[in-house]
Formats: C-alpha cells, sequence, structure tokens
C-alpha cells in the first residue's frame, strides 16, 4: 500500500506526525516518534517574546503590569517558565536533524512584522525543512476589524515569504468569519499550506480568590468534528497541502480527515495521553481500514468527503442544520 505523500513539498513516507508541543524537546522522544512511524517532526513554536526576553522586555513589561493589576499574576506568561531558550531552540533543530531522517518542521510565533521574518530567517538558518505560523491571535480591540487581522496575517506572511526559501505553512484558529477567503488570500500571498486548527486555551474563573485558572486541558475526539467540516468545505476550493490538527485519536480519525482532504494528520494529545509508540497502533489501524476498504493509496482516499462533490454546499450545510435539529425527539 502507498502511504507516501507530499506535504508542504516535502516527500513524506506516509501522512501522520505528531503536531507542535513539547515532545520534541527531548533527543529521546524524537528517536521514539521516529521509530514509531512519524513522517516528520513538528517542534513547538518559538515566541518573538523568547528573544525580546533575552533583553528583558518582556520581564519589564509583565513587572509593571503587575504593579498595576495584582490579579494578573496567573495569566500573564512567567518568562522563565518557557520551554527552550532560543539559542537552544535553534540548537534543538540541528540535534533533532542529526538524530533522525525525518525532515523537521519549526513553529513561530512573531509579534512584530519585523520579528517574524527576522526568527523566520533565523530557524531556516538553523536547518528546519520547513515552518509553521502559529498565527495565534486574540482580538482584544475594538478599533479593529476582521479585514484588518486578516490583512495583518497575510502582511506578516508575505514578509517571511521574502525573507526564507523553505516552505511555510500557516496555522489558524477556527475564529474568522469567512475562513475559506481568508484561505484563499493566505494561498494568493505564498503560504504552502494551512493547519487546522489551533486550539485556544481557554482559562477558567477562581470566583473565591478572583483570579483566573490559565489550566491546559487536552482536546478530545469530538473536537475532530470541526476541523473534518471546514477541511471539507476548504479543500475543495483552495488548492493547497492541509494539516488537520485537532482531535485525532485514532487510525479512523486519521481516515476521516483524509477523506475530508487533509494532506496529513497532526496528533498531539493522543501522543500525549498515550506515548510516542501510539502512533505505531494509529498507523496500523489506518493500514488495516484501508485494506479492508480496498484502497491502495492516501491519494485514492483524499478528498473523497471534501465539499468538491456537492453541488451546492451551502444548501447542503442548512439542510443538515434544519435535518438535525428537527430530527431530536422529546
Ligand atoms: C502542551 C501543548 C503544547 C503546545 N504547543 C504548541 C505550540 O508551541 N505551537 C502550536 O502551534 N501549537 C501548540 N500546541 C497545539 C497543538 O499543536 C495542537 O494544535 C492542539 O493540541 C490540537 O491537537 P490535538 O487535539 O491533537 O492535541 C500545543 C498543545 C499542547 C497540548
Amino acid at each position: 500500500m502507498n502511504l507516501s505523500t507530499t506535504y508542504l513539498g516535502l516527500k513524506l513516507k506516509n501522512p501522520f506526525m505528531p503536531g507542535a508541543s513539547p515532545m520534541p524537546d527531548s533527543i529521546g522522544a524524537v528517536r521514539r516518534l521516529e521509530d514509531a512511524g512519524a513522517s516528520a517532526i513538528v517542534m513547538h513554536s518559538l515566541f518573538e517574546e523568547q528573544f525580546t526576553n533575552e533583553d528583558r522586555v518582556l520581564e519589564d513589561e509583565i513587572a509593571t503590569h503587575l504593579e498595576s493589576s495584582p490579579e494578573a499574576t496567573s495569566f500573564l506568561p512567567i518568562p522563565t517558565e518557557f520551554n527552550l531558550e532560543p539559542d537552544e531552540y535553534l540548537k534543538q533543530i540541528s540535534q533533532i536533524k542529526e538524530a533522525v531522517d525525518i525532515p523537521v518542521i519549526a513553529s513561530l510565533n512573531g509579534s512584530t512584522v519585523g520579528g517574524w521574518a527576522r526568527y523566520a530567517k533565523e530557524i531556516e538558518q538553523a536547518g528546519a525543512h520547513a515552518l509553521e505560523l502559529n498565527f495565534y491571535h486574540l482580538s482584544t480591540n475594538v478599533e479593529e476589524t476582521g479585514s484588518e487581522v486578516e490583512k495583518r496575517a497575510c502582511e506578516i506572511l508575505k514578509t517571511v515569504k521574502e525573507s526564507v526559501k523553505i516552505p511555510v505553512a500557516v496555522k489558524l484558529s477556527p475564529f474568522f468569519s469567512s475562513l475559506p477567503n481568508f484561505s484563499r488570500q493566505l494561498v494568493a500571498s505564498g503560504a504552502d499550506g494551512i493547519i487546522l486548527f489551533n486550539r485556544f486555551y481557554q482559562p477558567d474563573i477562581d470566583t473565591e480568590e478572583l483570579d483566573v485558572l490559565p489550566t491546559l486541558q487536552l482536546s478530545n475526539s469530538f473536537e475532530l468534528r470541526l476541523r473534518l467540516r471546514w477541511l471539507a468545505i476548504i479543500s475543495a476550493s483552495v488548492p493547497t497541502s492541509y494539516a488537520c490538527s485537532g482531535g485525532a485519536y485514532t487510525g479512523h480519525d486519521a481516515v476521516k480527515a483524509i477523506m475530508t482532504g487533509a494532506t496529513v494528520v497532526q496528533f498531539v494529545s493522543s501522543l500525549l495521553k498515550n506515548g510516542p509508540e501510539y502512533l505505531t497502533t494509529i498507523l496500523r489501524d489506518f493500514e488495516k481500514w484501508m485494506e479492508e476498504h480496498e484502497y491502495n493509496s492516501v491519494d485514492e482516499l483524499r478528498g473523497c468527503m471534501s465539499f468538491k462533490h456537492c453541488p451546492d454546499p451551502l444548501a447542503y450545510e442548512r439542510g443538515n442544520y434544519l435535518r438535525m435539529l428537527q430530527g431530536w425527539k422529546v
């Protein structure tokens, strides 16, 4: 069976890889991921604040904010909590390259246009095969419109693309009003692929201490559905590489993601819960399903459930919505 696939122009032995997380901070874990069948290693994001942190800018900003607002202690990042310092991050790229034969995909989250470009270049020089731009943006400014947010993202992407030669993918959140149009703009601005979706970590409120509790909860399989819907819609009209990120736990989940148009599937929560070796189970179950259903290659499966085959996607979505609500029996 042919599981090989081309993602961001990289030839991969199969469509399964760990998503961005601290797992590859350890070379031992990187080797275990490769042994388990991972076709690439995706590193966690390097944050621009980590670079400015070296100049103590972030610490000063945080200190100022803490003085004016003591209850902010729990929601502002404490600089020492970052996983790898920037030079360690860059060194880790070359160490991973030495340790394994699969491509290394780094990830970046900038905060200024110049910062995105500068650190993208450093990541390329360190030897990464590709780069994810983690557009984790939460609009807090009432003056800023949705199209301004999209325009800024496209400008950042264009600037990054001008400064590096490696392929660049964009990781989005689901909170854009017209994801198909925004995706098309990103591809026109040079994106080599789109990752659907990042997760926003949603803090809880401690009502007694008047505190914010930024707990990180791993995903569950139900979250895959949001990805399936948008992959099916966007991949049908915007040709590019797609990674499905979020809620994928099993080989069967991977089948669904590829059916809706994913080029690759990224796993984080499932591997954090079950260990890197769990990827072997995912791969085995995926292959078993393919054999039982007589598919010879991933390319044959890809997109068979996307909206490419739907003459009127809007009517279909509305019809399903109505059917679902009216089908509820009290
Ligand atoms: C501990 C942890 C760290 C993460 N770090 C990053 C990161 O640095 N950059 C990023 O783009 N996504 C990061 N993510 C998000 C994951 O890459 C992924 O998009 C998300 O967890 C959904 O996938 P899952 O359901 O397989 O966990 C992180 C997730 C976890 C759980």
